[in-house]
């Protein structure tokens, strides 16, 4: 859908006024058009880390942080967490409508269908010393899958079906390999006979000797901590899909982008460190209050990982869901995690606290995500990789967005130069 203009917004520089359009997207997201600002009064924007930049109109997901709504293409997030399987949101990312029955078992196969990757890329784990970080690894491979399978042209159901079934299926099978190179294992092939979800874990749990049942209850909540992963609108690793994507360049190359911005602490890489900083607590004695004078206190750069967020000023509600979550696996595993005890109690306390208060700062996804996949046994390094492929129908359908969007422009912000001034190149002899 297009933005409306329903409006128009009077910019005075000094004696000029420019006069800008209003837009107005479906949910009454307004903006001003500045694109024709330097052209006309020879300023730019500054607006460091694009808190107020609108990058581009997208049909894809909604997000309202004051109320804490997330939807992807009209959905509730929690709606589809609760009815749908990963594929099936996936599929609406990318197709704009959930699949029928018939369209969701074809999707299956087809996903199933592509899940191998070619063997000389398995040769590749090999390579890689024994405690790469598997999002180094998952961006390598992604990257290296444009050296193996065609790159995606025009924009025909069956090329897109094909290419972005190639990049989730694969991707997945990528993880688990990864993941067995880390502990010193042989890759466990995919099965056709199995869903999306269950094939991942059996990658993950099983060997080639031993078969390890499937709990479904593990199956169940993959499913849905990589709905409430699949789409954030113009996040980091969004914004630097487009970006990359916007200069020509193929789709795996633009994920494997993608992934490198995710693996950041402020990013994706935060569910990793809420477990580390939740182990340091644990180690130093279980003193929750201490760590939230750190965070409070503005002279260290320490923050309390898991809160905060750029957009939700209220409980963000992949949050809701993943606490729920957690407690679920926990309850199914019979196990006792003092991490909980200690996470439970450090948000119970923050939330209380006058400065996270008037900062609006909340548990974000990362927060209860990271414990969830601790109790499910997947280790602290792989869940930055399993955000990555949570993210990924989200970050596949925003870059088809852009390559059908006549607005969209290669990425190149400008700047405010704060350098020298031109100066003389002296002969090396007399430079000081
Ligand atoms: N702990 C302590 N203080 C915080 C925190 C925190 N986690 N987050 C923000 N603040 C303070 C910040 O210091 C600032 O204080 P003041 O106004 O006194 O200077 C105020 O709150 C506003 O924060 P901000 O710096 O404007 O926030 P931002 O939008 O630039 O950063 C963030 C957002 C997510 C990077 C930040 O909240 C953070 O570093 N959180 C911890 C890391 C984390 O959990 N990241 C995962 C984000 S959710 C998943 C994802 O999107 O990938």
């Amino acid at each position: 859908m297009k933005m409306e203009k329903t409006g128009q917004a009077e910019i005075h520089i000094n004696d000029q006024t420019l006069v800008c359009p209003v837009y107005e997207g479906t949910e009454g997201e307004k903006a001003v058009d500045v694109s024709r600002l330097r052209k006309e009064t020879g300023l730019i924007t500054y607006d460091p880390g694009f808190g107020n930049t609108g990058s581009c109109a997208s049909d894809i997901t909604f997000i309202d942080g004051e109320k804490g709504i997330l939807r992807y293409r009209g959905y509730d997030v929690a709606d589809l967490a609760a009815r749908c399987e990963f594929i099936e949101v996936a599929y609406l990312l990318v197709h704009g409508s959930l699949p029928t029955l018939a369209q969701r078992e074809n999707y299956a196969t087809l996903l199933n269908s592509h899940s191998m990757i070619h063997e000389d890329m398995r040769e590749f784990f090999s390579n890689y010393p024994e405690h790469s970080h598997p999002m180094a690894i998952l961006s390598a491979m992604a990257v290296s899958l444009s050296s193996f399978y065609p790159e995606l042209r025009g924009d025909l159901k069956e090329d897109v079906d094909m290419t972005v079934a190639r990049l989730i299926s694969k991707l997945r099978t990528i993880a688990a390999f990864s993941y067995k190179k880390s502990i010193g294992e042989p890759a466990v092939y995919p099965r056709h006979d199995l869903k999306y979800c269950e094939n991942f874990l059996n990658m993950m749990f099983s060997s080639p000797v031993r078969g390890e049942p499937i709990n479904p209850v593990m199956a169940d909540a993959l499913n849905k901590l990589l709905i409430i992963h699949a789409d954030h609108e113009q996040n980091c690793s969004t914004s630097v899909v487009r970006a990359v994507g916007s200069s020509g360049i193929n789709l795996y190359a633009s994920i494997a982008a993608g992934i490198c911005a995710l693996w950041g602490p402020k990013h994706g890489g935060a569910n990793q460190h809420v477990i580390e900083m939740l182990e340091d607590i644990r180690r130093e004695g279980g003193d929750v209050d201490k760590v939230l004078e750190r965070a409070k206190n503005p002279r260290s750069p320490f923050r309390l990982i898991g809160f905060g967020h750029r957009v939700y000023k209220s409980y963000d509600p992949r949050a809701k869901i993943a606490k729920e979550l957690c407690k679920k696996v926990i309850a199914a595993t019979h196990t006792k995690d003092p991490l909980m005890d200690i996470a439970q109690e450090l948000e119970e306390k923050a939330l209380a606290d006058s400065y996270f208060q008037e900062r609006n700062l909340y548990p974000n996804v990362d927060f209860y995500t990271g414990l969830t996949y601790r109790e499910m046994g997947i280790p602290t390094n792989m869940f930055t990789v399993m955000f990555a492929i949570g993210r990924l129908p989200g970050w596949i359908a925003q870059w088809l967005e852009m390559q059908n969007d006549s607005d969209a422009r290669i990425a190149r912000p400008r700047q405010i130069y704060t350098g020298p001034n031109l100066r003389k190149v002296a002969p090396i002899a007399k430079r000081k």
